[in-house]
């Protein structure tokens, strides 16, 4: 059986880490979120994490081959599936993916592109009310908001707001998306191998409508 790889792509706050999160949840493949496997680096203060922090904070990609020695280590990890949140994010990063695939992956037919589109507009509002908590949950303050204000429902963590989520920063990631990411999505349409969901639509309703494509696929 070839592996199954869904690459999500999305500007910063369209949700693609929240539908990443369901999506394994949902069918036991591994998710391989570079922006959370950075901050989980910096947070245990290993010298990887000193290495990225400085990037994160200021909204800019870290180097290529850092990211994608970091990718490498995670796609050896056994599993039936892989869903990547976040890579690749430029050309480089689209070749090393692609020669990481040979390498560790050998055949896989069953790797789909899937793209949650969402306005500007609607990604700064998101990341402005976004907050996380230190066990990986994601709240919205309105579309998601915790049952007690503040506290996470299911560690009872306090919430707090990511350091890249302040108005200068999202503008600069947003940015570096629209720059990068046109390429990235014609080399996977041009594959014939790019999904494209509405992202402005409620989590719930995504989520079903990516269920539907990905069954439709015979991928699920
Ligand atoms: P990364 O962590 O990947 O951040 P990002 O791309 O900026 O995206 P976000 O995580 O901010 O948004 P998301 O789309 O996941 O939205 P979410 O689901 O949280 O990268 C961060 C940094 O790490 C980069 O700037 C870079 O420095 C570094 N990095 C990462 N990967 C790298 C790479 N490959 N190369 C180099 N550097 C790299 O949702 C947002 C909010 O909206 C939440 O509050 C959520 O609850 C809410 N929400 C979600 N869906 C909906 C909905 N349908 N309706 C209403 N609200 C919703
Ligand atoms: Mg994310
Ligand atoms: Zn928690």
């Amino acid at each position: 059986m070839p592996k199954k790889i869904i690459i999500f792509f999305g500007p910063p706050g369209s949700g693609k880490g929240t539908q990443a999160e369901l999506l394994a949840k949902k069918t036991g493949w591994k998710k391989i979120s570079t922006g959370d496997l950075f901050r989980a680096e910096i947070a245990a203060k290993t010298v990887l994490g000193q290495q990225v922090e400085k990037y994160l904070k200021a909204g800019k990609l870290v180097p290529d081959k850092l990211t994608a020695s970091l990718v490498e280590k995670n796609l050896r990890q056994k599993a039936s599936g892989f869903i990547f949140d976040g890579f690749p994010r430029n050309r480089r990063q689209l070749k090393d993916l692609l020669d990481l695939f040979k390498k560790i992956i050998k055949t896989s037919e069953a790797i789909y592109a899937l793209e949650v589109a969402v306005s500007d507009g609607e990604a700064r509002e998101r990341l402005g009310q976004r907050r996380l908590c230190a066990c990986g949950l994601v709240y919205h303050l309105v579309y998601n908001p915790p049952i007690s204000a503040g506290v996470c429902d299911i560690c009872g963590g306090k919430l707090f707001m990511r350091n890249d989520d302040q108005p200068k920063v999202i503008a600069g990631r947003l940015k570096i998306y629209h720059r990068q990411s046109a390429l990235l999505l014609d080399y996977w349409r041009k594959q014939g191998r790019l999904i494209k969901i509405d992202g402005e639509q409620a989590i719930k309703k995504i989520h079903e409508e990516i269920m539907e494509k990905l069954k439709s696929l015979k991928l699920v």
